[in-house]
């Protein structure tokens, strides 16, 4: 097993109405003046919203709003987040929201003391020194922003559009509360895109060159396994409380790196997908599950028996007299029909709608491997030609 260092500081508050409490965990870790952050209209159509702002009143604390994050947040949103923080004195930063209000709010607080300009820090060329701290009441289960230490935002001031990460352990939450009924009104389609990401998160660490890790990889197993089992029931059933709690607690564990702890990871699938999402806007749960089975064929013989072991363990193959590679292309085929179950797409052109190019392709390829000059992938490393054949088996 590899050394490794676990840190999840974040204080979880899990369970039925327990946004009631944002008002005293944000004043418990030091908030007076806060920023409140949040997307478009799914937190004020649901009440969430005018929740929270009663909680922080009654604690007496002080809050400017700012809404309007979407998916895939964007860096000319955060820039106004930064001005807001500064011109109002704010020193908390409250993302009500998913994933991507919560990167945004993550943004805000890196870039609220840099004298720089923000974006660098996700060009990765700097790191800021002082964060504002940052709390969350989560709405869907996904990104596990909520316990991790990533932000990942888009550069929609260039042409082209860039989608880049920055992380760094201030980006760790707080807080966050998790209330399962907040995620009722979740349509179908976020659902899916969701439970993809949280399976992708286990799996970019679960296929790796390690094969050392019991404890791990079995956490990692039980936790890909509850996500299909659970993912149908809350499909069929959106108001199920039970299935919607384990969803829920299954995205924060499946990204606070409790399922890489001794091992070292891919992220090649991550890498790929965030290129898709920045260049088509379209949900990162939907291009993971574009691109991961190509990923798999293209990179398997680095580590066959995983493949294979994935098939019996999480997969529920029998794979009795099969070779690792048969064993392997079965789990592989077993995972892209779980994925189109939910009705995810398994390949670019269900992902766009349409053929993608050449050009566009190349261009992917390019901005992943900065011009050719960066490595992706963990258990296969992908230079910027192996990117190329990547997509274009999953074309
Ligand atoms: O804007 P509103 O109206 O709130 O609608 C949102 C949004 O359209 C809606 N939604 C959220 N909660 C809802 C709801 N609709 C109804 N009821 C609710 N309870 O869902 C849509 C998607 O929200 P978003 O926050 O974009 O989803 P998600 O949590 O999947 O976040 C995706 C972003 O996170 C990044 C992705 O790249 C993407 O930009 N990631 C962040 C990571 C991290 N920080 O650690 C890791 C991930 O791998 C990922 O890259
Ligand atoms: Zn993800």
């Amino acid at each position: 097993m590899k050394n490794f260092n676990y840190y999840a500081p974040t204080q979880v508050v899990f369970g039925r109405d327990t946004e009631g409490q944002v008002g005293q965990l944000v004043k418990k870790y030091g908030g007076t003046k806060v920023l409140l952050h949040f997307g478009g209209q799914s937190a004020i159509k649901s009440g969430l919203l005018d929740t929270v702002e009663k909680s922080l009143q009654a604690e007496g604390i002080e809050y400017v709003k700012l809404g309007g994050v979407k998916p895939n947040p964007r860096l000319s949103l955060v820039r106004q987040g930064i001005e807001v923080c500064k011109a109002e004195g704010v020193d908390f930063i409250l993302a009500v929201g998913g994933g991507s209000v919560i990167d945004s709010s993550k943004a805000i607080s890196s870039g609220r003391f840099f004298e720089g300009d923000v974006w660098d820090l996700y060009l990765h060329k700097t790191h800021a020194t002082k964060y504002l701290p940052i709390g969350c009441v989560l709405t869907i289960p996904a990104a596990g922003s909520e316990m991790s230490d990533g932000s990942v935002i888009t550069n929609d001031e260039v042409d082209g559009w860039l989608k880049k990460d920055y992380c760094v352990n201030e980006f760790r939450c707080k807080f966050a509360i998790m209330n399962p009924v907040l995620t009722y009104t979740l349509p179908a389609w976020q659902t899916a895109c969701g439970i993809t990401d949280m399976m992708m998160h286990t799996m970019e660490r679960y296929f790796s060159k390690d094969d050392d890790m019991e404890i791990t990889d079995a956490i990692a197993e039980a936790l890909l396994r509850t996500c299909m089992s659970e993912g149908h029931k809350v499909l069929e059933n959106p108001t199920d409380y039970a299935s919607r709690a384990q969803i829920m607690w299954a995205g924060s564990l499946a990204h606070n790196d409790l399922t890489g702890c001794g091992t070292s990871g891919d992220w090649a699938t991550h890498c790929l997908e965030h290129e898709l999402s920045g260049m088509f806007d379209v949900s990162h749960g939907a291009g993971l599950a574009a691109v991961w089975g190509s990923w798999a064929r293209y990179t398997r013989e680095e580590n066959m028996p995983r493949f294979a072991r994935f098939a019996r363990n999480v997969m529920g193959c029998d794979t009795t007299g099969m070779t690792d590679l048969e064993a392997a292309e079965a789990g592989i085929q077993a995972m892209e029909a779980f994925f189109r179950s939910i009705g995810m797409p398994t390949n670019i052109h269900d992902l766009i709608g349409k053929e993608i190019s050449d050009a566009e392709i190349e261009d992917m390829a390019d901005k992943c491997s900065t011009g050719d000059t960066q490595t992706i992938g963990g258990l296969k490393v992908l230079k910027m030609a192996d990117m190329i054949n990547i997509y274009k088996m999953a074309r």
